[in-house]
């Protein structure tokens, strides 16, 4: 599914956009430096689930590219390194934040996948509607 573009990444830019479900909030930058899973000619695009793995609050809005992290989030503390993976940094979640997997074909950033589990589900494409069948209506 088309999510972004690279021309309009610049420095410090968060975009969201769901991802697989309706209502599956995800954020796409460009970090300082190359990442795990980072594309783009160095390797510095990345996106991730939006919902802290600890009990789920947001931590799209608190997104810092520049320092390649998430967090902390503001329920528990939890912060996400960015650059290597979504890995837990520090605070109480125990697992990685799940991480988008891209593609770039042109200039255009595609979602094909999603690492990890989305917090709050057992299943990333069960109990919601497929965002691309949503987007075809
Ligand atoms: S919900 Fe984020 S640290 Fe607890």
């Amino acid at each position: 599914m088309l999510v972004g573009s690279v021309g309009d990444l610049g420095d410090g830019t968060v975009e969201t956009f769901e991802y697989p479900l309706e209502g599956t909030r995800n954020f796409l930058t460009r970090i300082e430096g190359a990442a795990w899973g980072g594309v783009g000619s160095d390797g510095d695009i990345v996106a991730y689930n939006g919902l802290c793995t600890h009990m789920g609050c947001s931590v799209e809005g608190l997104v810092t590219p520049e320092q390649e992290m998430a967090g902390p989030c503001s329920c528990h503390y939890t912060t996400f390194d960015l650059s290597k993976g979504g890995m837990v940094v520090s605070g109480a979640a125990t697992t990685d934040l799940p991480q988008v997997r891209l593609e770039i074909e042109d200039g255009d950033i595609y979602a094909t996948g999603i690492d990890g589990l989305v917090y709050g589900y057992r299943n990333n494409l069960r109990d919601g509607t497929p965002i691309e069948a949503a987007t075809e209506e």
